[in-house]
């Protein structure tokens, strides 16, 4: 074997042992983890997803604290491709129009984890709708939202609060949609430093 073909296999193998040892320390944080902060409370997430990035996030939660789930659903939006929502979606917010979704029953939960897409900038109509429409007294509200390009985190937290009523509204999640790769790990940090 020449020195090039030694040079090859040693990078290779030094990348091998690289990505062992990120895997490793991966396993070992998440199987550390706990989400004491948010044990006995009555938890529901709660969410939105028209293309399912939103939902997928949710079930990821899910995973972790194995509560109830339950999705909006609004028929306005059913069987809509991109372009068709975003004009939808445009002048509905034009004219400060919120949907019909179906009905939550949120009176057994402390806690609801609520998710939604990014739309315009905005929480998505659907979630808006549903904040207006529950009440959140004595509830602590955790958003998470997925978005797709740019979007400003706080006036998304302020829009729960505002929409909610509620000013027990803890840090939300965020992640762009089309990198899920490392969200699970984040996601499992922001879970484990809920505290209430
Ligand atoms: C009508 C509409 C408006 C959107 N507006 C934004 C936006 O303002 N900023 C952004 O980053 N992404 C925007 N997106 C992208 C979505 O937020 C992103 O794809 C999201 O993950 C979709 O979630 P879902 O699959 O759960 O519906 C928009 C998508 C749609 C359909």
């Amino acid at each position: 074997m020449n020195k090039k073909a030694i040079f090859l296999l040693g990078i290779i193998f030094a990348l091998l042992v690289l990505i062992l040892v990120v895997f490793f320390l991966n396993w070992h944080f998440n199987k550390h983890i706990s989400f004491a902060g948010l044990s006995n409370k009555k938890t529901l997430i709660v969410y939105y997803s028209h293309s399912n990035h939103t939902e997928e996030i949710a079930k990821m939660i899910r995973q972790y604290l194995n509560c109830d789930i339950t999705e909006i659903k609004s028929e306005e939006y059913e069987n809509k491709n991109a372009a068709e929502l975003t004009n939808l979606v445009t002048e509905q917010i034009k004219k400060n129009y919120l949907p019909q979704t179906n009905k939550i029953n949120i009176s057994d939960y402390n806690i609801i984890f609520v998710g939604s897409p990014v739309w315009q900038g905005n929480i998505s109509l659907p979630v808006k709708s549903f904040l207006i429409n529950n009440n959140f007294d004595n509830k602590t509200i955790i958003p998470f939202y997925t978005f797709g390009g740019f979007v400003n985190k706080s006036k998304l937290d302020n829009q729960v609060k505002e929409l909610s009523h509620t000013d027990i509204v803890l840090p939300s999640f965020l992640t762009v949609c089309y990198k899920f790769t490392f969200t699970k790990t984040r996601l499992i940090r922001w879970l484990s430093k809920i505290t209430l």
